[in-house]
């Protein structure tokens, strides 16, 4: 496949206006994807879990306009506007124009809101963006000709997958939030089907103990993030370790296939936090560097380290680009370590404050 093919022809309908709304969650990279290149291609391939708790709804009101001359569109968060939202938006509506052609066609009003707190530190851009392009594709679909049932399986595919297409050009990481449980984007030898433009569901065997893994989100540092996403992935350019960095992250992909099958926990804990220091190590290493984990951070390493030693549980964590810390274990241990997560760890977040989600199956659409 290739981008072309995300370019619709003539659509058979017209609408005057009309209203819908997608809920999408968000996702926690087990494998980083960190750097990337022109239209939101990435250096490296990466892996998700699809979150469960953790979703943006969005409600998108479109009506004709007279002129197509401009993207005309209001944001809404929690009920109120939301200028600040409006420049990326703009720069999405941009990317993704030529495979959306009625875009200049409709005002559209963005009603968006988000299950974790807006100030959590939890980057509402990958549940955000995926929910936004849902809607869009929705509207597609009724301006589309209406399919034979035969045909509909295929199609409901195809949405899927532009779905994911359009928002990974709001957000790479986006396009790994339309379907669960396992997501990965970019093109590995490894797996089978695996591409830049969008995420494809993990195509093989998961062993009993990942279904229904846990994470509780420790909400460590619930500022703004110190390094834009943007920012971020241009530090790889001309970084020093990239080009190991990105062979390494192919090379996790491979190794997790066994590890996925077998159900290896000892050997995911190993690899997810390897990846996970290794996503800081780059920033740590990069001109200009960054350290984005805070005292707390690693004092709730030390502590999953020191918890898993003692107890034989099969606790570990990973990071995003923040100082929050995912703590991932599976179902079956959860009792021991929710208890010791309370007992140990919550002390360390601001507030208190923690959110306890797990593995979900991706974005639905909500009918009134
Ligand atoms: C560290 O998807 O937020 O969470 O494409 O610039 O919007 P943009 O970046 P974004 O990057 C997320 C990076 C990460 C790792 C990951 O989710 O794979």
């Amino acid at each position: 496949m290739t981008e072309q093919d995300f370019i619709p022809e003539t659509y058979s309908k017209t609408l005057e206006k009309g209203k819908v709304t997608w809920e999408s969650p968000s996702n926690i990279a087990l494998v980083k994807y960190w750097g990337k290149k022109k239209h939101q291609i990435p250096e490296n391939p990466s892996i998700s879990f699809t979150l469960n708790e953790c979703k943006t709804i969005t409600t998108l009101t479109f009506t004709k306009k007279e002129s197509n001359k401009d993207f005309s569109f209001e944001v809404y968060l929690d009920g109120n506007k939301e200028d600040d939202f409006k420049p990326k938006i703009q720069t999405f509506f941009e990317r993704i124009e030529s495979y959306l052609p009625f875009l200049r066609d409709y005002h559209f009003k963005i009603e968006t809101k988000n299950t974790f707190p807006h100030s959590s530190g939890i980057a509402s851009s990958a549940s955000g963006m995926s929910a936004l392009a849902l809607c869009l594709m929705s509207i597609e679909k009724e301006l589309s000709v209406r399919l034979s049932a035969v045909e509909t399986s295929f199609n409901e595919n195809l949405f899927n997958q532009k779905a994911s297409f359009l928002a990974r050009l709001g957000s790479g990481s986006a396009c790994r939030s339309i379907e669960g449980d396992l997501i990965v984007w970019g093109k590995t030898d490894s797996i089978e089907g695996s591409t830049d433009l969008f995420g494809v569901k993990y195509p093989y065997k998961v062993h009993q103990n990942f279904k229904n893994y846990q994470d509780t989100i420790l909400l460590v540092d619930k500022g703004e993030k110190q390094v834009s996403s943007t920012v971020g992935h241009n530090l790889m350019h001309n970084h020093p370790y990239a080009q190991n960095r990105f062979q390494q992250a192919h090379n996790n992909l491979e190794k997790l296939k066994p590890i996925l099958e077998s159900g290896d926990l000892n050997a995911f804990v190993k690899l997810v936090e390897s990846e996970a220091l290794t996503l800081h190590a780059m920033m740590m290493t990069s001109m200009p560097y960054f350290i984005l984990m805070k005292p707390n951070t690693l004092e709730i390493i030390n502590k999953i380290w020191r918890f898993r030693q003692d107890s034989g549980l099969h606790i570990s964590f990973t990071l995003d680009a923040g100082a929050n810390v995912h703590v991932l274990y599976p179902k079956n241990e959860a009792t021991q370590i929710l208890e010791f997560i309370k007992s140990e760890l919550v002390a360390y977040c601001q507030n208190g404050h923690y959110i306890c989600d797990q593995i979900g199956f991706g974005a639905n659409q909500i009918k009134e």
